[in-house]
């Protein structure tokens, strides 16, 4: 395996005011293979989205180091020496960003929100562009509103753009911070089904979490409390997961409702039971 992302023992302190600081992370030490599915997890204020903001680089942190591998392992480079400007590039075409709000331009419409930094980045000619773009709304279900305003669409309809303006430039990595937070639990659950797509597709995905269901949707799940990481959990693609219910049954099941409902039924199941043994792991550490 390849490592995609690695952080060295990261510090990072915010000035409260004139006299007080706060640490917020502490000598966190992370590594992220190429085509890993990951979720953090942990109470509020423990950190997560500071550690998200710093792997990305889009914060500086006091002390140590981040390395990302942009696809080749002899591509690494190491974040906090990259001028700002070669960070910014790196961040516009290797890395792609969703979050609970999505920051979409409004006077825009959906599909000029998402072809915009195909175009930034200059990497491809604007046709090119403007096709990945109308394929990744056929994709993600949106093409309808590809003319509209952003105003005219569903929170579950802007997180879909939030997520097609992400892959434009074909990142390595995508990374969500809280990107279900704000969706009820049907559009959580599509935009999770997006995001397993993406990653089935080979990108790698870390996302920041409060919702054991999508925690249980990863491959692995890191928890962090008190700007610490403190344990992982691997709950394993849900694909390959059939323990638990026997051929026979699924057999059976198969026959009556057909093939896409057993496998939903399925998926259901290995996710529920995920869910529940992470409900128990978060209680033994008091979350
Ligand atoms: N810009 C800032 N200046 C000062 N303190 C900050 C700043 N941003 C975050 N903090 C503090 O750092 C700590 C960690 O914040 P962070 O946003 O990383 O937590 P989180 O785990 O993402 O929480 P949540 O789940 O609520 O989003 C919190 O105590 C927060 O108040
Ligand atoms: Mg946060």
């Amino acid at each position: 395996m390849n490592t995609l992302l690695e952080s060295v023992n990261l510090n990072k302190t915010y000035r409260v005011d004139a006299r007080n600081e706060q640490q917020v992370l502490f000598d966190v030490n992370l590594r992220v293979e190429a085509g890993e599915f990951v979720s953090v997890m942990g109470p509020s204020g423990s950190g997560k989205s500071t550690l998200l903001y710093a792997l990305c680089g889009m914060d500086r942190v006091d002390s140590g180091s981040v390395r990302f591998a942009g696809g080749t392992p002899e591509s690494l480079v190491t974040l906090e020496t990259l001028p700002e400007k070669e960070l910014a590039r790196l961040r516009l075409e290797r890395m792609g960003f969703v979050f609970q709000e999505i920051h979409l331009l409004r006077n825009l419409t959906v599909m000029d929100n998402v072809i915009l930094s195909g175009y930034l980045s200059g990497r491809r000619p604007r046709g090119e562009v403007n096709a990945r773009g109308r394929a990744l709304l056929e994709r993600t279900g949106i093409a309808e509103l590809a003319g509209r305003r952003i105003t005219q669409a569903s929170g579950g309809q802007l997180q879909r753009v939030g997520i097609c303006r992400a892959l434009i430039n074909e990142p390595d990595i995508l990374f969500g911070d809280e990107p279900t937070g704000a969706l009820n639990s049907r559009a959580s659950e599509e935009i999770m089904d997006l995001l397993t797509e993406v990653n089935c597709d080979g990108t790698t995905v870390l996302l920041v979490t409060h919702d054991v269901r999508v925690a249980a949707c990863t491959h692995r799940v890191l928890l962090m409390k008190d700007g610490r990481l403190v344990s992982e959990q691997r709950p394993g693609p849900v694909e390959d997961d059939d323990e638990g219910e026997g051929e026979a049954e699924i057999g059976r099941r198969e026959a009556v409702v057909g093939r896409r409902e057993a496998e939903i039924g399925r998926r259901e199941a290995v996710v529920g039971r995920r869910e529940a043994a992470l409900m128990e792991w978060l209680r033994d550490y008091g979350v």
